[in-house]
């Protein structure tokens, strides 16, 4: 595959930023990825000329109807799911939290949530609380050797008490990709219900909610190229029997009973324009990727495209920097060992530097990476890591370049 990345380098304006002089080096997608003109076009579009509340019999409010509903499609499409499947909410913490209130109301002291010591805390806060009504929460542990889940105390923990099993597709402490259709089957197996968080996968490979069989799945806009906002797949079946947090007016049907008060409206227009982006890519593409698109169609097939696309794109680029990180002396990269399914999200620490030192230096030279735990707080501390300052994260996005990353690793040879 011959990716342009020229083609998608131009339509991000931030791209022409400079500091200190120097072209800025976006290398903190992880933490939320830039936005192309056309997202900017549909949020200004939205507030400008449809900007509205719900439901009423005007054209804006009509026009807004649509845009939401236009916004559950474009999502569907990224996932493979029906628009009844796809509500909106802030972002993806929120939606866990409201997400796991609902679920406990059917829990009973005694039951189990399972979560794990990998995931963000998004997706092990909303689970912990619910301690406070007698459930258990177990932490399925880490394989420190190679930041990977343990399977073999994942099996050992599920037991017939588990009613939810919470686990992310992709770290975002380490780009570990976990096998979820595995897991998913072993917690059905058990009959616990499954919560994917795949808010930093989503950026890296396509996702099919059907082929994995989880029962929900939560990602966010902003890591994907719009804006920030959140979104929840849930199977239909499963959001009907929820009895979700929600006023009572609040329409009781799947995707709407999951929704609470106004949504951010401009923020799903934008949203929807990132998918269009991500299928505008994947036109350029489709013929490179015949076998993995066979019986796709419609958008569904060209953002699927644009997916693969652009992870061809950054796979190489990722080995190249794990590869030269590898040879710098002090630097020691945590994540799963080659050949392990993994994101273009790397982070490593460097003897003798704080971690916040390290990015300091690199933002001086307009190299934007993150330090710290990046709210993989359990991780970095069960790596021994949280009293040095965490991590040094570089996160790749398809708009990155290769002279980017040997300027970043050019400045990390000087620091070493
Ligand atoms: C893996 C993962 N899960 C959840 C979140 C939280 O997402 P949000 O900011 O939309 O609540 C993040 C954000 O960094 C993340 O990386």
């Amino acid at each position: 595959m011959n990716f342009d990345v020229e083609s998608i380098r131009k339509q991000f304006p931030a791209l022409e930023r400079k500091v200190n002089g120097f072209q800025a080096a976006y290398l903190d997608c992880p933490g939320g990825t830039q936005v192309p003109q056309r997202v900017v076009d549909k949020v200004v579009d939205y507030l400008v000329w449809h900007n509205c509340n719900i439901h009423g019999a005007f054209a804006t409010s009509i026009e807004t109807d649509s845009i939401i509903l236009e916004g559950r499609k474009a999502f569907a499409d990224l996932l493979g799911c029906s628009w009844e499947e796809i509500s909106f909410g802030g972002n993806s913490t929120s939606i866990n939290f409201n997400l796991a209130h609902a679920i406990a109301r059917d829990l009973k002291p005694g039951d189990e949530v399972l979560i794990t010591d990998i995931d963000h805390e998004a997706n092990r806060g909303p689970w912990e609380l619910l301690e406070e009504r007698g459930i258990t929460v177990q932490n399925v542990k880490v394989d420190l050797d190679h930041c990977i889940i343990d399977m073999a105390d994942y099996k050992a923990k599920l037991n017939a008490r588990t009613r939810v099993v919470a686990f992310n597709y992709a770290s975002n402490g380490v780009g570990t990709i976990s096998d979820v259709e595995k897991m998913v089957a072993m917690a059905h197996e058990a009959g616990a219900l499954t919560v994917v968080d795949a808010v930093n996968y989503v950026l890296h490979g396509p996702v099919d909610v059907k082929k994995i069989d989880t029962d929900f799945l939560i990602c966010s806009a902003y890591k994907l190229f719009g804006p920030h906002i959140g979104i929840l797949y849930a199977k239909k079946e499963k959001m009907e029997a929820l009895r979700t947090i929600k006023v009572k007016e609040q329409e009781n049907w799947a995707p709407l009973k999951f929704e609470t008060g106004t949504l951010n409206h401009e923020g799903i227009a934008g949203a929807a324009e990132a998918i269009e982006f991500i299928a505008s890519v994947g036109e350029k593409y489709e013929a490179d990727f015949e076998k993995e698109l066979k019986g796709l169609t419609g958008r569904r097939r060209k953002v699927i495209a644009g997916m693969l696309a652009l992870e061809a794109y950054e796979q190489p680029l990722t080995e190249f920097l794990l590869d030269e990180l590898e040879k710098i002396p002090g630097v020691k990269v945590y994540g799963p060992p080659k050949g392990h399914p993994r994101t273009s999200t790397v982070s490593f620490t460097m003897k003798q530097r704080s971690p916040r030192e390290v990015a300091e230096y690199l933002a001086e030279k307009g190299i934007f990476v993150w330090d710290g735990d990046f709210f993989a707080s359990k991780l970095v501390y069960v790596l021994g890591l949280r009293e040095s300052g965490g991590l040094i994260r570089i996160g790749l996005s398809p708009y990155n370049t290769k002279n980017e990353l040997e300027r970043t690793l050019q400045a990390l040879r000087e620091l070493a």
